[in-house]
């Protein structure tokens, strides 16, 4: 029985494989009979990736569109935001021009099309990659059904300073866990099949090493050594293209002296090469003109090596179909290349469906019912409740108990252009829930809620226009400072608690918002601080889109709930957890420094060879002024339960060879509320032919716990886990001493030492 079982599977997989292979076949044949058909300008023209003026994301426009549509010269247009428009524009492009082509429709759909979900690091704070799953899935259907089919997204951009903006649209500083991201992200959008109305193609983004820009700064230089590449930038955007993501686009920085954009060692060898990537590259916006300023070629040259390097459509540069007529002639470039590039670019249209029915993600029908449901808003605001990270409680203050009279004070509780956050190009900002009125509508006839802004969200009102830009304009309350500050004051006289709904604009982070200074916006720490002189206790609900400075904060308020941006939902799902319809579950993937000075600062930094035993210490690694700790660590995040961990054990301490190891502990929840922990699990290869970091993430659970339940949590650890690239960038493991740690997060572990040979 069982035989006969096996045969037939394997005859089922046999069919399978021909069926795909000769899928496969027939897709090519028709891209190559098409590539015959086309002429040198038609094939330049697929290369082409204009910018839609509808709205703008770089520094320059493209202009003409249509007619540029007409003469076959254009591969794809980015950010419509309508699908009647881009209906239009398809029909234009099929009826207008020799070959009826397709055109691709992109847009950063970056955390949801209309309904919002919390910006990437906050979505990362979740550490559950079915959610995670979920909200990329439902981006893909919404944005689909508004004629996008083409998402730049995820941008999996590691980073271990937050003082660049772009921290916001990133998982954090974790390869691990961003690379699990990666991977649920890519098959959200994507899923299995690609040709479905309701799946986008996925781009994951900027690669590479963006997040290491110099300073924090954005587009500025980076410059690392190969190995750290490897083991710690490189794996996100591995784990993407592993993934089976479809496209790449490549990042403004520099690698080893040579822009992405023109990094053939980048693109044609890793990538290509070493990664197998089958997919196509798109620059990103101007990267490769840019590279005219990086100083490395004029604009036929730099445009000549953006396509050497492997680069297969240029994004509103249009150097590629202006320069490469002449290019050709001139022996620069080779039509070959020319015709791998446009081929790509084909394939990708053709396993979209495309050429099927170039229509087939316009359908205004779905367009009207299944963009912004209350099912999806449902779900957003679940989402959203998840990210939100606990980092402070004292005496339960959280959550707020029924029947209370709240303050509700500060720029950004009546604010809900700013709730999505930065990279919401689909949203309409006016129908976002502020945490006013998610606040009132929760709290219903339970309690009483009051209402003062507190103050403006910058005194300075020039940089309050820069931080809350593109749809998030905060109006401007022109009464002065100390009036704003004393109404507040009053309002909170009549409270028995205050909640502070403090932070940065949604525009504060994003891209081009880098900050030299972490720390609350002044004028909101001045109001901060008189609410706290009233005595009452008072709740900051913290906006943010990146990690801040809050050391006084720590210091002075009794609790601190971190809701980063959190979607279109965003104010009834902070409502939910303060008034504990929700218990907070997320831990923070990126760790919060105690002050800027201490920036780069990440848990799985290496030893050095004079580690820090106890601060201060003389000749040890530390500074003078200020402890190694972050302020909260990675992985950190509080919870209205209450955890204990206990009978950490491995199944062995002497292993040999290529075995499984397991690593158990037992979670208990000895609070009265049910609650949710993410379980981690770190470890520590002890000694290595290079050095390594002191503990790494390898493995994560997020369990759900009663009140009273104790869970066993297995993780399962195999060689595999324990590889990393040597000096000689080959990827292997190596015999000897690990530590095996769990924790709630990254500081609290407890260890067990294992030793392991081949
Ligand atoms: C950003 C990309 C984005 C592109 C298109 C660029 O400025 O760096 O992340 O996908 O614009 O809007």
């Amino acid at each position: 029985m069982k035989n006969k079982m096996l045969m037939v599977f394997t005859l089922l997989m046999v069919n399978y494989s021909f069926a795909q292979i000769s899928k496969q076949a027939t897709m090519h044949a028709f891209v190559n009979q098409l590539l015959a058909k086309m002429t040198l300008e038609e094939k330049l023209g697929q290369l082409n990736l204009p910018a839609s003026s509808d709205f703008v994301t770089g520094a320059v426009s493209s202009s003409d569109i249509a007619q540029k549509v007409k003469d076959g010269k254009v591969g794809g247009v980015f950010n419509i935001r309508s699908v009647t428009k881009i209906k239009e524009l398809q029909e234009y492009a099929v009826k207008n021009t020799r070959l009826h082509i397709p055109l691709l429709f992109g847009m950063d759909v970056i955390h949801g099309y209309k309904t919002i979900f919390p910006i990437p690091l906050g979505m990362s704070a979740t550490w559950d990659m079915s959610l995670i799953e979920r909200s990329a899935r439902i981006a893909a259907s919404e944005a689909s059904a508004d004629g996008i089919m083409w998402t730049f997204s995820p941008m999996v951009d590691l980073t271990r300073d937050p003082r660049w903006g772009r921290t916001s649209e990133g998982n954090g500083e974790d390869a691990f866990l961003s690379s699990a991201i990666a991977k649920a992200m890519v098959h959200g959008y994507q899923g299995d099949d690609l040709s479905l109305k309701n799946t986008i193609m996925s781009c994951v983004k900027h690669y590479a090493l963006y997040g290491a820009a110099e300073g924090g700064r954005d587009y500025n230089t980076t410059d690392m050594s190969r190995i750290r590449m490897y083991n710690e930038y490189f794996p996100p955007y591995k784990a993407a293209v592993d993934a089976g993501v479809k496209s790449v686009m490549v990042s403004f920085n520099e690698i080893d002296g040579v822009p992405a954009s023109g990094n053939k060692w980048l693109v044609d060898d890793v990538l290509r090469k070493q990664w197998k990537f089958n997919g196509f590259v798109v620059s990103d916006y101007t990267g490769i003109p840019e590279m005219v300023n990086h100083g490395i070629g004029d604009f036929k040259t730099v445009n000549e090596k953006a396509l050497l390097a492997g680069v297969d459509m240029d994004m509103v540069g249009e150097g590629f179909l202006n320069m490469f007529k002449k290019s050709l002639k001139e022996g620069k470039i080779t039509q070959a290349q020319i015709d791998k590039a446009c081929e790509r670019i084909l394939i990708s249209k053709y396993e979209l469906g495309l050429f099927d029915d170039p229509y087939r993600y316009c359908d205004e029908k779905r367009s009207a019912t299944e963009v912004f449901t209350p099912k999806n808003r449902m779900d957003a605001r679940e989402i959203a409740a998840q990210s939100f990270v606990l980092l402070k409680n004292n005496n339960n203050l959280l959550p707020l108990a029924k029947g209370k009279k709240i303050a509700l004070v500060g720029p950004l509780a009546n604010a809900k252009e700013n709730m999505t956050g930065t990279w919401s190009v689909g949203a309409d900002n006016s129908k976002s829930i502020s945490l006013l009125q998610g606040l009132t509508e929760v709290v219903g006839s339970y309690g009483k809620v009051s209402y003062a802004a507190g103050s403006n969200l910058e005194d300075d009102a020039e940089l309050q226009k820069r931080e809350t830009m593109f749809g998030k304009e905060m109006a401007r309350d022109n009464r002065t400072a100390e009036q704003l500050l004393q109404e507040a004051v009053t309002v909170s006289a009549d409270a028995d608690v205050i909640v502070a709904a403090l932070g940065e604009g949604a525009e504060s982070s994003g891209e081009s918002a880098s900050r030299s200074n972490l720390d609350l916006p002044a004028v909101q720490q001045k109001l901060l601080k008189a609410l706290l002189a009233t005595g009452k206790p008072v709740v900051l609900v913290l906006f943010n889109g990146r990690p801040l400075t809050l050391t006084w904060e720590d210091a002075n308020v009794p609790a601190i709930l971190d809701v980063w941006f959190g979607g279109s939902e965003a104010g009834y799902a902070i409502a939910d957890v303060l008034m504990g319809k929700v218990n907070p579950s997320g831990k923070l993937s990126m760790s919060f420094p105690q002050n800027v000075g201490q920036i780069p600062l990440y848990y799985n930094h290496k030893n050095t060879g004079r580690p820090l035993g106890k601060w201060f210490s003389k000749f040890q690694s530390n500074y003078l002024d200020v402890s190694n700790e972050p302020l909260y660590s990675f992985g950190y995040g509080l919870s209205y339960s209450k955890f204990e961990y206990s009978h950490f054990a491995v199944s062995d301490t002497l292993l040999k060879g290529n075995k499984k190891l397991t690593a158990t502990v037992e979670v208990k929840n000895t609070s009265n509320t049910a609650g949710k922990e993410v379980v981690q699990m770190y470890i520590r290869d002890v000694v290595g032919s290079v050095t390594r970091p002191v503990e790494e993430l390898k493995g994560f659970q997020k369990i759900d716990l009663a009140s009273g339940e104790t869970k066993k949590v297995i993780f399962e650890i195999t060689p595999e886990l324990l590889k990393f690239y040597n000096t000689d960038l080959k990827y292997d493991w190596e015999s000897g001493d690990f530590q095996i740690m769990v924790g709630p997060n990254s500081r609290e572990v407890q260890k067990l030492k294992i030793n392991w040979t081949k």
